[in-house]
This record gives structure tokens, sequence and C-alpha cells, in this order.
């Protein structure tokens, strides 16, 4: 596969061409934002973490029947992918209230919901990616009818599976963000779950501690991103147990992994 030249670059993310039209590369950047791209840094080895983790989520997406974009990991940092039209939606799940939902409405942070609840926030950074309704997304065509109510069912099998997996693992699924996107591939204009599946785009808790194991850790200066990112990994079983890594080390535990297998 050649990757060829970059097509799109993101807060956390850059696409590439290849050469076939309907494959990119994803790559993972060490870059971290956050309130709409106000608090910025770089966060070594978050990439790496990131891409192995939305990895494995991904890849056992198919086990329930969730096609998504993920072809195959390439190396630390990339992805084959197919190419998809993002549709200009960010589609929120959430289990236990906390973030913009307790601010915006005045819920109490941590309230369990008793129903997971679907919101939708248009993608566009310029608006700060304002809440939008079922009505706004029908109303300006972004999605149909059907193409919502499909997309929403998936959303409540994906958020039982994800719950389910992480609570395997003594964390709690507070809440996550995903998207999807159009294939155009054999003129067929499939849905399918794009983006990434990560630490960066869930809220994740400790069972039992409530200890924060996603990206909240750096939105609220609560200390080092990396150990908990790396715990998350290793609780998932792709980093081995006993690995002690820090962030100058997550490049050379994964090669040697790699040289296990
Ligand atoms: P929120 O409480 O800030 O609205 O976030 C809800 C979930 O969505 C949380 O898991 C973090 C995730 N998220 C993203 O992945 N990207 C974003 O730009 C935002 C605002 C939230």
């Amino acid at each position: 596969m050649k990757k060829g030249k970059k097509l799109y670059e993101g807060k956390a993310k850059i696409i590439f061409a290849t050469n076939d039209k309907n494959l990119v590369i994803q790559y993972f950047k060490d870059d971290a934002t956050a309130f709409n791209n106000q608090k910025k840094s770089t966060i070594e080895g978050k990439g790496v973490l990131n891409n192995r983790i939305s990895e494995y989520i991904l890849s056992n997406l198919n086990q329930i029947g969730i096609k998504n974009h993920l072809v195959k990991r390439l190396n630390m940092r990339e992805q084959l992918v197919m190419l998809v039209e993002i549709i200009p939606i960010e589609f929120i799940v959430r289990n236990i209230a906390t973030g913009s939902l307790t601010k915006r409405l005045g819920i109490e942070d941590g309230t369990t919901l008793e129903r997971p609840l679907i919101e939708y926030c248009l993608k566009n950074d310029k608006l700060g990616d304002p809440n939008i309704s079922r009505e706004h997304i029908l109303a300006f065509k972004w999605l149909d009818d059907i193409q919502l109510d499909l997309i929403d069912e998936k959303l409540k099998r994906l958020n039982d599976f994800l719950l389910g997996l992480f609570r395997g693992v003594g964390i709690k699924l507070v809440d996550f963000k995903v998207e999807f996107g159009f294939t155009h591939e054999s003129g067929k204009n499939d849905i399918i779950l794009a983006d990434e599946i990560s630490p960066d785009t869930c809220r994740l808790w400790d069972s039992i501690t409530e200890k924060k194991l996603d990206k909240d850790r750096f939105r609220k200066d609560l200390g080092d991103l990396i150990p908990a990112y790396t715990e998350v990994a290793k609780r998932l079983g792709i980093l081995h147990e006993q690995s002690n890594v820090s962030a100058v080390n997550v490049t050379k535990l994964s090669s040697v992994k790699k040289k296990n297998k």
C-alpha cells in the first residue's frame, strides 16, 4: 500500500491518500486539544495508545454487526481505513451525567441515567459544535428518518457492547462520542462507523475508585494522561500486565510485543 498526499488534518489525526481510491491511511498524532482548541498540548505516546485501543475496539465490532472503516493497523501510528464521507454530526451516548450535559442542564454530576441518552452535535469548530435535535438533522437533510433510526439503533447496540467490554475490566463507560460516514464503494451508499473509539473520545472511570482514565485528565488538569491510557490498554489485554509504560517507552514496548508474537 503506497502512502499518498495528505487529504485532511484534524486536531488529533491526519488522513493520507493511498494508491487505492477507496482506502486511506489514518495517522494518530500526539496532539491533544480541549474546549474547541482553546487548550492545546502534545502528549508523547498518546497517538500510539489510541491507535492500539481503537484498533482493538473497532476490530471487535464486526461481532455485533457494526460495520466500521477499519481495514487493519499498519504500524504504531497508522491504520488503513475505508474512505468515507464523514456525516457532519458528533453522536454522543451518555450513561452517567457529566461534562457538558451537567453544565448545560444543571444536572448533578455523576447522576446515573436510567436509560442511555443520545445527543447530537453539529461538527463545526467555528460554531463550537452546537447541540442539535433530531429535527435539525432531518430539516437540513444531513440524514433522513430511516438513516437516523438506523444510527440510533447502532448507537444503543454499541453502547451495550462497550459497557460490557469495559465493565469486564473494571471500568465504567460514562459516555462516548462517535462519528459515521458514507462509503461510496461499488455505487452503494452505506453508512459505517468511522474515526476512532479511544480514551480521547470516551469517558472511562475506574469502577471502584472512579479515577478518570480518559482525556478529562488533560481537560481538567488531573495529572498524567499516558499512565491512564496505558492502564486502559493493559486492562483490555493489549499491553503486557507487567509492563511499566511511560510516555518514553510506549514505542519500545510495542515493538517488543510484536517480536514476542
Ligand atoms: P461533553 O460532555 O464534553 O459533551 O463530551 C461528551 C463525550 O464526547 C465525552 O466522552 C467526550 C467526547 N467528546 C469528543 O470525543 N470530542 C469532542 O469534541 C467533545 C466536545 C466531546
